[in-house]
Parts: C-alpha cells; structure tokens; sequence
C-alpha cells in the first residue's frame, strides 16, 4: 500500500484519480509502441510517483529530451528527488494543458510521443478537451503518438473526437487490468 498516493487521492480524488500508482506491467504495455532509437523528445503528463517516468529514463536515449509534467505538488517533489539529476530529464510541477510552454523552456523540439496517466475518466470536460486539443496539434506538428491508459473504454468517443486510434492493449497484470491505447493525430 503506498500511503502518499492515497493520501493525495482522498484530497483530490477528481484529479489524482487513481488509489494507488499504476504496475510495472502497465508501465511496460505504455512503451511498447515507442521508438526509442528515432525520437527528440517526448513528454509525460501527470507522472504520479514516477512508474512510468522511471521506464522511460531506462529505455531513452541520453540526448532525448523528457518533460514530465505533474500538477500536484506532493508528487513533484517526489519526482524532482528521484529524476532531476537525470540526463535531459525536465520535471516540471505544472499543467499538462500548458505542454507548449514547457516545450519552449526546454528547447524540445519536436516532441515525438506524449504518454499519458492523466484520469480522463474523472477530469472535468473542459479541461480535459483542452488537454486533448493541444495535444492533438503537438503530435500533428512531429507526426508522433499520443498514448495513454484507461481502465474501461467509456471514453474511447472522447479520444475519437481528436486522435485516430492506432492500437489497444490489455495490460492483464495491472489491477484492475487496463487498456493501454496509442493514437495519431486526427488528419479531418
Ligand atoms: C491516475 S494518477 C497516475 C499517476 C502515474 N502516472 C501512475 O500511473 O501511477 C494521475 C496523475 O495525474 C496528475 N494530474 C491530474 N491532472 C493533471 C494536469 N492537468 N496536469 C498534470 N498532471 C495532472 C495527478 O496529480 C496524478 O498524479
């Protein structure tokens, strides 16, 4: 049981969205569709504790930018001790609506995949569509992937709303078992 992250997820149940911090399994299913060899950055949005943060910084490239965006103040500090220190690993305690920002601060041009552990099943409409819109107009620009995970497939319109949907995954060992989908930019 990780105490901190039930802890934020009883403060802010809405935007934490989750009790606990997704499996190593999950993490796993969330980078099978990135090439790591071909790739100037990509961009992480609610990083939590850093499960998925940790996989990427395994697997990526020392000259690949990594902007890990995380809201909740708790968590940022959490992922400033365990990767700030780590080669163009960028981790910033702001909104993932904001991407482009932090893009321009950091240099990373362009960015190439966004991976996703933000709750869009609980995150309020308005800000979950800004999210998505922006997000839909970076991986248009590199011609990258949006990816992500969803413990049911109720949002799956939302998602169609923006991205053509390229591929799902069942990650079986995560509890609950969640979909892992990975999305291209909607040409229409
Ligand atoms: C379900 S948790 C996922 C945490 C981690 N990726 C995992 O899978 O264990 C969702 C995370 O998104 C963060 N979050 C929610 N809204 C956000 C936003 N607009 N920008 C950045 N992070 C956000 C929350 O603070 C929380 O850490």
């Amino acid at each position: 049981m990780n105490i901190k992250f039930l802890a934020e997820y009883i403060k802010h149940p809405k935007t934490v969205g989750a009790v606990a911090p997704s499996s190593k399994y999950l993490a796993e299913k969330m980078l099978e569709n990135i090439d790591f060899e071909n790739c100037s950055a990509i961009a992480e949005y609610g990083a939590g504790t850093g499960i998925f943060t940790a996989e990427v910084i395994r697997h990526k490239k020392k000259d690949t930018k990594f902007l890990v965006i995380e809201r909740n103040e708790r968590f940022y500090r959490i992922l400033r001790r365990k990767f700030a220190k780590c080669s163009n690993v960028f981790v910033i305690n702001g909104n993932a609506q904001d991407l482009r920002k932090y893009m321009k601060m950091c240099g990373a041009y362009p960015v190439d995949y966004i991976i996703s552990g933000l709750p869009f099943a609980s995150l309020p409409h308005d800000i979950s569509d800004r999210i998505l819109a922006e997000t839909k107009k970076i991986i248009a620009e590199s011609g990258g992937k949006f990816i992500t995970f969803q413990y049911t497939l109720f949002k799956r319109k939302l998602f169609e709303r923006f991205f053509d949907i390229d591929d799902i995954s069942v990650a079986i060992r995560n509890i609950p078992p969640a979909f892992v989908l990975t999305m291209t930019s909607k040409q229409r």
